[in-house]
């Protein structure tokens, strides 16, 4: 009885440990969210109700035949469920620097027979995008594994439309964790404008607006 508590306590432990060393190697490297953990984030945090992908769509407010970019989308966790909504009109770019991630959101959009998606291999920052085309943005547990932050906000500011909103949460459990105070700071330096600030230091959502 006693053993079987020592292993589940040692195990706690040992989580804790690999979670604390990833997060300082993380702030020093960027790594990114390897593909072999995206299973992780399709659980779709069942600890976090502001990072869960309906409560983030619903602060959205999208319409159908909406254009929206979806930055760093991993396995695609908001990706279909933003496609369906803005269907039959609108278009979700899936844009990430894995290609393995990638692969698994056309797996699963080509298994639900989802046809309105447009992905795109990028680094953000790296000037693939064309200006004034979304309505939307998101980056949402991406924004601290970007080396250049600055030019890869700049990036999604000057791809969305005057008036169109980029989203931005963070969760306190990502490694990637970034403060808001600091998120703030960047956003309005690039010329956004906070339309709403929701949740807390630990867990939250910007919408942040580019100005009309
Ligand atoms: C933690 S996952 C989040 C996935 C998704 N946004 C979600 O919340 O379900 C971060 C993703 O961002 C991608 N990423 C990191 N840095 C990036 C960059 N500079 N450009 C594009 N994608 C990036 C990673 O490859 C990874 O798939």
């Amino acid at each position: 009885m006693y053993s079987f508590l020592y292993i589940i306590i040692g195990l706690a432990i040992l989580g804790i440990l690999i979670g604390i060393l990833w997060r300082f190697s993380s702030r020093r490297w960027k790594l990114p969210c390897p593909t072999w953990l995206s299973w992780l984030v399709e659980l779709d945090n069942p600890f976090t109700k502001n990072n869960r992908a309906n409560t983030i769509i619903e602060y959205l407010d999208l319409k159908s035949g909406m254009n929206v970019l979806d930055v760093g989308c991993g396995p695609g966790r908001l990706t279909l469920p933003i496609s369906k909504k803005i269907d039959p009109k609108g278009k979700v770019t899936a844009l990430d620097m894995q290609q393995g991630m990638l692969n698994r959101v056309q797996e699963k959009a080509e298994a639900t027979g989802l046809q309105n998606i447009h992905y795109l291999h990028a680094k953000i920052g790296d000037g693939k995008l064309e200006h004034s085309q979304y309505d939307r943005a998101l980056l949402v547990t991406v924004l601290g594994e970007i080396p250049d932050q600055e030019s890869g906000l700049k990036e999604i500011y000057n791809s969305l439309k005057p008036g169109g909103i980029l989203a931005i949460t963070e969760v306190i459990f990502d490694p990637h964790f970034q403060r808001k105070s600091r998120v703030l700071q960047l956003c309005k330096k690039v010329g956004f404008q906070v339309k709403k600030n929701i949740g807390n230091v630990f867990s939250f959502t910007l919408l942040l607006e580019k100005p009309l």
